[in-house]
C-alpha cells in the first residue's frame, strides 16, 4: 500500500523526481509557488504519512492533530527548524529531516554579498546612476567602509558561520572574533577567538549574524546591543529576523548609532513595502535569498525527498533532525 504524502510547495524537480521514481509514495502537492493558505495545510496533512514542508510553513500542534497518527516524518526544505514545533513533533515520535550542510557554501556567499553591498553602498549607488544623481566623480561621494585591516566579529560560528569566516579572511581582515555557546575548535581555522558577546559587539567594524534562532537569541540585537556598536559598524544578518529588534535597528540606523545594516531575513517575511527599515539608505533588505542558487536549491529539493521517502519507510536518513 503506498505512503500518502503531502509537499507544500512546488519544489525543484530534483526532489519530485526521486519522489516518483522510489514508486512507495502516492504525492499530493500544493502545486504553485505561493505559499498556501492555513486552511489548505491543514486540509492537506490530513492522514498524510509524510509531510514536505518550507520554512514558511509553521508547522505546530494543530498541524499534527490535523495531520492524525499515520504520520511520521517531517522533513523541511531548510536548515533552519524553528518554524517546527520541535518538542511536540518529538513527543508524538515523528522524525524530522533537514537540509544542512548542502546550503552553506550559497549561504556563505550570499552573506559576503551582502556584507559588501552594505558596506560599499552598491544599492545607493546603483539608484544614483538610474535616477541621474551621478554628476560627477566625487571625491566625498559615496563612501562606505572596507574589510581590509578590519576586525569582524561572527556570532555563532556553526558550518555557516565558520564559511563565511573563511571567506572574509582573504580580504585582509585583522582580527576574527566570534561568540556563541562555546568556543569551537575549528575556529583555529580561521584564527577566530572566542570573545564574550559585549566583546565583540563593541570591537567589531563588522558584525554577521549567522546563530540560529532559539529562545535564547531571540532579540538578542536590540537597543543595548546596537549601542555598544561603533558608530562605523556594520550590522549584517542571515539568520533570522527575530534574532533582531527591528524598532531598534530602524532607531540605531536612523539616529547614527551604527553605520548601516544588511538584511536577509526580516520579521515578517515578507517584509511590508511600507516598513520603516526600507525607507533607510543604510539598509540593505534581501528577500531571504542565502540559499538561492539553481544547483543549491536543487540539492536541497533531492535531500529533502530522500529524507521524506527514509521517514516513512523508516530507514536511515541522510539528514535527521535529532535533538
Ligand atoms: C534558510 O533560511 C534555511 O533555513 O534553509
Ligand atoms: C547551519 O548550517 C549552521 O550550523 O551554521
Amino acid at each position: 500500500k503506498l505512503m500518502k504524502v503531502f509537499v507544500t510547495r512546488r519544489i525543484p524537480q530534483e526532489g519530485m523526481k526521486i519522489l516518483s521514481a522510489a514508486g512507495v509514495c502516492e504525492v499530493s502537492l500544493w502545486d504553485s509557488d505561493e505559499p498556501l493558505p492555513r486552511s489548505e495545510l491543514l486540509k492537506g496533512v490530513q492522514g498524510v504519512h509524510g509531510l514536505l514542508c518550507m520554512l514558511s510553513d509553521k508547522i505546530d500542534a494543530e498541524v499534527l492533530d490535523a495531520a492524525g497518527p499515520n504520520l511520521k516524518v517531517i522533513s523541511t526544505l531548510s536548515v533552519g527548524f524553528d518554524h517546527l514545533a520541535v518538542d511536540e513533533i518529538k513527543q508524538r515520535g515523528i522524525r524530522v529531516g533537514y537540509t544542512p550542510n548542502v546550503l552553506t557554501d550559497a549561504t556563505a556567499e550570499l552573506t559576503v554579498a551582502l556584507l559588501l553591498a552594505t558596506a560599499r553602498r552598491l544599492p545607493e549607488g546603483v539608484e544614483e546612476v538610474k535616477n541621474g544623481g551621478w554628476s560627477s566623480w566625487k571625491p566625498l561621494w559615496l563612501c562606505g567602509y572596507g574589510l581590509s585591516g578590519s576586525t569582524v566579529g561572527i556570532i555563532g560560528l556553526g558550518r555557516i558561520g565558520l564559511a563565511i569566516a573563511k571567506r572574509l579572511m582573504p580580504f585582509g581582515v585583522k582580527r576574527l572574533l566570534y561568540s556563541g555557546r562555546t568556543a569551537k575548535s575549528q575556529a583555529n581555522e580561521v584564527n577566530g577567538e572566542f570573545v564574550p558577546m559585549d566583546t565583540l559587539v563593541s570591537m567589531s567594524d563588522f558584525i554577521v549574524v549567522s546563530c540560529s534562532l532559539t529562545p535564547e537569541t531571540q532579540g538578542l540585537c536590540d537597543k543595548t546591543f546596537f549601542s555598544k556598536m561603533k558608530n562605523t559598524a556594520v550590522f549584517v544578518n542571515s539568520s533570522r529576523g527575530a534574532v533582531v529588534n527591528q524598532e531598534d535597528l530602524y532607531e540605531a540606523l536612523s539616529s547614527g548609532q551604527i553605520a548601516a545594516a544588511g538584511l536577509d531575513v526580516t520579521t515578517p517575511e515578507p517584509l511590508p513595502a511600507n516598513h520603516p527599515l526600507l525607507t533607510l539608505k543604510n539598509c540593505v533588505v534581501l528577500p531571504h535569498i542565502g540559499s538561492a542558487t539553481y544547483s543549491t536549491r536543487g540539492t536541497m529539493s533531492a535531500l529533502a525527498a530522500q529524507n521524506l521517502l527514509a521517514g516513512v519507510q523508516g530507514t536511515a536518513m541522510p539528514s535527521e533532525l535529532t535533538l
